[in-house]
C-alpha cells in the first residue's frame, strides 16, 4: 500500500483484516513510526481497534522503505491528489513519484492499482510508463469512495466496485483483484468493470453529483431566506420522492474537506483541457452556492450580534468538515470560525477531535475542550459542525452557562422547538425566524 493517509492506512488495515499479508509504505516517518507502534496518525471511528488487530494478526506492517513494496503481487497506490496552489488542477505530483518508485522494484506479473482520485487520462498515461519500464507489469484503476467517519465500514462493505483495466491482461488483472477483494465478491457486491477512463470518471462524476446535489439544497435555502419558506420541510418533502432521496439533501454551511472541493475544481480544469469547459461550467456555480454559505453565516451572525462582530464573544462548536472527523482541510466550520475572529469577535472554538489540527492552523483563536467552557459568557452560539454531542446538548442547562441565548444552526441539526422552548433566540441558514 503505497501512501499511509486516511485512505491508505485504512485500506492497509482492511486488506490485512481480510486475510492478505500487507505493507504499508509511507515517505513520512512520523507517520509510519505511530502506525507501526499501534497508534493512529488522524482521528478515524473504529481504525484503531482495527489497526491493533491487523497488527497483532502479524499480517501488517508498515516502512518508509519502498524496497520492502518488492516482491508484492499487487500495489496499491493511495497518495494524495490536492489541489495546485493557484490552480484548480490536480497535483498529480505524489501519484507520480508513487509509480515512478514503484517501477524500481516491480516485476512482471504483478499489479499496479491506482486508488488515488485522478484527472481522466492519468491511469493510461501511467499504465503506459509501467509497461515500458518493467514489461510483463499491469495497472488497473480501482476508484475508491469511502467516506471520511466511515472509512472503516466502507473499506470493508462497499457499494460497488469498479475496475478499470488495461485492454491487454484484462483478464489477469480482473482476477487478481477479484482475489484481493474476494470476500467483498463473495458478498454479491456489485461491481463494474470497464475501461481507465470511465472508472477514472466515476470518482468525479459521482463526487460532482454528490457536490451538485448540496448546493441545489443549499441553492434553495437562499431562495428560503428570501421567501420565508423552510428549507429543512422543503428537503424532507423532496426527498420522499425516491428518484430525489433524502440524503445529501442536508442545506447548511454546504460541503469541504478533501475532497469534494478539489475534485469538481480538478474536473473542470480536466474538461477545459479536454476541450469540453462548456460541459462543466454547472460545476462554477455549484462551487459559488457552496462558498457564499460561509459568507452568509459569517453575515447571519453579525446581524444576530447586534449589527457588529467587534468584542462579542462567540462560541463556536464544531470546527472538523464533518462530524467523526478531525480532518479540516477546506472545513466551512473553521473558516466561519476564522472570519469571525478576523472581523473582531474574540471566538472560543472547541470540536471532539479537531482541535489540535486546529490549533497548528490558528493558533490565535482561543480553543476549549468542552461546549460548556466555549459557551462561558457567550454573546452567541454557533454549531457549525453536528457532532452528536452537540446535537444532544440541553439548552436549558446549556442556557445558564452563556451570556444571551442566541444559537445559530449551521448545520440544521438542532430540535429547533427544544431550544425556542429553553428560550433560545434560534437561526438557521435557510430557515424563518420567529421575530
Ligand atoms: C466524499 C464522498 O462522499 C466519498 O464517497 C468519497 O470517497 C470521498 O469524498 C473521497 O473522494 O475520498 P467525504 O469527503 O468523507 O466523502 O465526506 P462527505 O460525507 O461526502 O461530506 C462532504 C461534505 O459535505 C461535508 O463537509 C459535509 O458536511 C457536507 N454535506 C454532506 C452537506 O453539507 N450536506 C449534506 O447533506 C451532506
Amino acid at each position: 500500500m503505497i501512501g499511509c493517509g486516511y485512505l491508505g492506512a485504512v485500506h492497509a488495515a482492511s486488506m490485512a483484516q481480510l486475510g492478505h499479508e500487507v505493507v504499508g509504505v509511507d515517505v513520512d516517518e512520523p507517520k509510519i513510526a505511530m502506525l507501526a507502534a499501534g497508534r493512529t496518525p488522524f482521528f478515524e471511528p473504529g481504525f484503531e481497534e482495527l489497526l491493533a488487530e491487523s497488527l497483532a494478526s502479524g499480517r501488517l506492517r508498515f516502512t518508509t522503505d519502498f524496497g520492502d513494496a518488492a516482491g508484492a503481487r499487487v500495489h496499491f497506490v493511495c497518495v494524495g491528489t490536492p489541489q495546485k496552489r493557484g490552480e484548480y488542477a490536480a497535483d498529480l505530483r505524489y501519484v507520480e513519484s508513487a509509480v515512478e518508485s514503484l517501477i524500481g522494484v516491480l516485476a512482471a506479473g504483478e499489479l499496479v492499482v491506482g486508488k488515488s482520485t485522478v484527472p481522466v487520462g492519468t491511469a493510461a498515461r501511467l499504465a503506459e510508463l509501467v509497461g515500458d519500464k518493467v514489461p510483463g507489469a499491469m495497472l488497473a484503476w480501482n476508484p475508491e469512495f469511502l467516506r471520511e467517519g466511515f472509512a472503516v465500514q466502507d473499506t470493508v462493505h462497499p457499494d460497488r466496485l469498479v475496475y478499470g483495466l488495461p485492454d491487454e491482461n484484462a483478464d489477469t488483472a480482473h482476477a487478481l483483484l477479484d482475489e484481493v477483494y474476494a470476500t467483498i465478491v463473495a458478498a454479491e457486491t456489485p461491481k463494474v468493470v470497464t475501461d481507465y477512463a470511465t472508472a477514472e470518471m466515476v470518482k468525479t462524476a459521482a463526487n460532482s453529483f454528490l457536490a451538485t446535489k448540496i448546493s441545489f439544497i443549499n441553492a434553495m435555502a437562499e431562495l428560503c431566506e428570501a421567501t420565508g419558506a423552510d428549507v429543512k420541510q422543503l428537503a424532507d418533502a423532496i426527498g420522499h420522492d425516491d428518484r430525489i432521496g433524502r440524503k445529501f439533501l442536508n442545506a447548511g454551511l454546504g460541503f469541504g474537506g478533501g475532497c469534494l472541493p478539489k475534485d469538481i475544481r480538478a474536473f473542470m480544469a480536466r474538461a477545459g483541457e479536454l476541450g469540453a469547459d462548456q460541459a462543466l461550467t454547472f460545476l462554477r456555480e455549484v462551487d459559488n452556492i457552496n462558498m457564499r454559505r460561509r459568507i452568509r453565516m459569517v453575515e447571519l451572525a453579525r446581524e444576530v450580534l447586534d449589527g457588529s462582530l467587534l468584542g462579542k464573544r462567540v462560541a463556536v462548536l464544531g470546527a472538523a468538515f464533518k462530524p467523526e472527523s478531525d480532518d479540516i482541510r477546506d472545513s466551512p466550520a473553521l473558516n466561519v470560525a476564522a472570519q469571525l475572529q478576523l472581523q473582531g469577535a474574540t471566538v472560543v472554538l472547541t470540536d471532539p477531535a479537531a482541535i489540535e489540527n486546529c490549533r497548528k492552523h490558528w493558533p490565535q483563536i482561543d480553543y476549549a475542550d468542552t461546549a460548556e467552557e466555549a459557551a462561558r459568557g457567550a454573546d452567541a452560539v454557533l454549531l457549525l459542525t453536528e457532532w452528536r454531542q452537540f446535537r444532544e446538548l440541553d439548552p436549558v442547562a446549556f442556557g445558564k452557562i452563556v451570556r444571551q441565548k442566541r444559537v445559530l444552526d449551521g448545520r440544521n441539526a438542532l430540535d429547533r422547538d427544544v431550544w425556542e422552548a429553553a428560550g433560545w433566540s434560534y437561526r438557521a441558514l435557510g430557515r424563518r425566524h420567529a421575530s
